[in-house]
């Protein structure tokens, strides 16, 4: 309750509280009757279809002190607990440190789990069967939607099951993706290649992995990667992980082969984007999720 923009909505929601536990205790004082001298019960005098009449009886007594319970239990609760605006209880409790300190006891659990595998080579690892279970809930916890429950992946996100990689897919190298992310940076050449021009790189791109294209585009299209595309693909159009490139000349596509697609990506450019899981996950999933990841297209012992 910390977050109110201004004190009129903290005194509002005090005064708003205090006065429901006014009124209920009010309303209950107000229709107190007492039971009448000799047991004589009045009636109220509504008749319905002739016969039926309502006694003026008082409330049974152990519903009316029900009633006092919950009016009590309000006000204990209201100093022990947050709930009268700002003011947070007696208890200092909020729903984020019963939060935190869940989570602590859960980390305090699992703990020793990890500490096994804390110093283990991530390739050890991936051919231990519990470390690659723990690993693969890790993976559909946190990664699988953006690559997939198979970690197969999907347009603009990479498949980690093959042997193709943007970055690089030693263990060393996959630990750095998950835990520093990724920013691919294909920049958009709209404003430098268009037309004619677009199309012969395209249809050169397209030649590379030998789909089919117009050969004398083709032509024309080489000196057109050369001097633009070059300098990050390299030459061959191979790739290069530093800043993560994709090879264009196999048949693993990130984004796309076609023409449409290939066109889009070259005048708008890329930006695919891998966020960082250092702080979220910490050193020690981080290690099982690689070697999960590793395992996938490494054969580990019994990985699928
Ligand atoms: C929000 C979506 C998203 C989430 C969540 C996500 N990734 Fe990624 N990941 C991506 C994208 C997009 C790329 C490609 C970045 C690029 O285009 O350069 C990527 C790239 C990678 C790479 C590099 C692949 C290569 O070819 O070098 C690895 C490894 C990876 N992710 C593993 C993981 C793991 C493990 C997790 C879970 C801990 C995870 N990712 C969670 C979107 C995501
Ligand atoms: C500054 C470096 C850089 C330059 C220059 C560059 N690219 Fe890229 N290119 C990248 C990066 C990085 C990616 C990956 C984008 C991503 O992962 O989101 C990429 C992705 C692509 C893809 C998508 C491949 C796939 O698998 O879907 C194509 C096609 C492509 N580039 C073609 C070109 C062409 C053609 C040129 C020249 C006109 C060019 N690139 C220039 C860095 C560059």
């Amino acid at each position: 309750m910390s977050d109110f923009i201004n004190d009129f909505w903290n005194i509002y929601v005090v005064v708003l509280v205090i006065a429901s536990l006014l009124f209920c205790a009010f309303i209950i004082l107000s229709n107190r009757a007492s039971r009448p001298k000799g047991g004589v019960v009045e009636l109220h005098g509504h008749q319905w279809d002739e016969t039926l009449a309502e006694w003026n009886n008082p409330l049974p007594r152990w519903w009316v002190w029900l009633f006092w319970m919950t009016i009590a239990f309000a006000i204990v609760y209201l100093i022990a607990y947050p709930g009268l605006g700002r003011f947070g209880g007696q208890l200092n409790w909020t729903s984020a440190n019963a939060y935190e300190r869940e989570v602590a006891a859960a980390d305090a659990k699992v703990a020793p789990l990890f500490e096994r595998y804390a110093q283990m080579d991530i390739k050890l690892i991936a051919a231990d069967p519990e470390a690659r279970a723990m690993g693969e809930r890790l993976f559909l916890n946190n990664c699988a939607q953006c690559h997939g429950t198979d970690a197969r992946g999907s347009r603009g996100f990479p498949n980690l099951t093959d042997s193709d990689w943007l970055y690089g897919g030693d263990p060393e190298t996959i630990k750095a993706s998950i835990t520093d992310g990724r920013n691919a940076m294909m920049p958009a050449f709209s404003s430098m290649i268009d037309g004619e021009q677009l199309r012969d790189v395209v249809h050169y791109v397209r030649s590379l992995s030998g789909l089919t294209v117009d050969s004398m585009r083709q032509q024309r299209g080489k000196a057109v990667f050369a001097a633009n595309c070059a300098a990050c693909h390299g030459a061959e159009a191979h790739g290069n992980p530093v800043m993560g490139a994709p090879s264009l000349a196999d048949s693993t596509w990130l984004y796309g082969s076609t023409e449409a697609i290939i066109t889009q990506t070259v005048s708008r450019g890329r930006n695919g984007h891998m966020p960082a899981h250092g702080d979220l996950l910490g050193d020690d999933k981080i290690r099982l999720v690689t070697a999960y990841v590793w395992g996938l297209s490494n054969n580990a012992t019994g990985a699928h």
